[in-house]
C-alpha cells in the first residue's frame, strides 16, 4: 500500500477542492493519504511518503506562498533523499495559469519524478476536472507502489 502526501495551498477553496479530489482518487486506489496545507506539512511528510501531489493556486503567475513555504522549509532537510520520488502537480487559476512553471521548476529542484502532465484548472474544479483529478490521484497511488 502506498503512502501518498497531498500538499496544497488555497486562499478561497478552489485548490482545496482539487486536493480533496486527488486524495479521494489515491484512496480509491488503495493508498493511505496525508492531506495537508503547505504551512501544515513538514519535511518529514515528504521523506515518509511514497508519492506526492503538489497543488497551488496561481498567485501573480507564481506558486502560492503556502506551497512555496513548504518547499523552502523542506529543501535542506530532504536534500538528496527524495530523488526520483513520484510527483504530480495541479494548479487552479483565474484565467492565466502561468504558476504551472514555478510549481514544476520547484519540484525539479528537489529532483522529484513527474508521473503525468500538471493539471491546470480554471476556478473551482467541476465535472471533467474532478474526474481527471481523481484519476491523477489513483495514478499517483499506483506509482507510489512501484
Ligand atoms: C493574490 C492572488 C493573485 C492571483 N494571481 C493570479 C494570476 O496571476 N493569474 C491567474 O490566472 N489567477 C490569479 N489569481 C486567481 C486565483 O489563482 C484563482 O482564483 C484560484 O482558483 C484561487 O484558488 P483558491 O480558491 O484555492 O485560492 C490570483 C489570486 C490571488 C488571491
Amino acid at each position: 500500500m502506498a503512502n501518498v502526501l497531498v500538499v496544497y495551498c488555497s486562499m478561497s477553496g478552489n485548490t482545496k477542492s482539487a486536493a480533496e479530489a486527488i486524495a479521494a482518487g489515491a484512496r480509491s486506489a488503495g493508498a493511505t493519504v496525508v492531506l495537508k496545507t503547505g504551512t501544515e506539512a513538514q519535511p518529514e511528510d515528504l521523506l515518509q511518503c511514497d508519492a506526492v501531489a503538489l497543488g497551488s493556486y496561481d498567485a501573480f503567475s507564481y506558486v502560492g506562498g503556502g506551497l512555496k513555504d513548504f518547499f523552502d522549509r523542506s529543501f535542506y532537510p530532504t536534500q538528496g533523499q527524495v530523488t526520483g520520488k513520484p510527483f504530480a502537480a495541479f494548479i487552479t487559476h483565474g484565467g492565466g495559469g502561468k504558476a504551472i512553471q514555478s510549481v514544476e521548476s520547484l519540484a525539479q529542484s528537489f529532483k522529484l519524478g513527474r508521473i503525468a502532465p500538471t493539471l491546470s484548472i480554471k476556478g473551482k474544479p467541476a465535472g471533467q476536472d474532478l474526474t481527471e483529478l481523481r484519476e491523477l490521484g489513483a495514478k499517483l497511488a499506483r506509482a507510489g507502489r512501484e
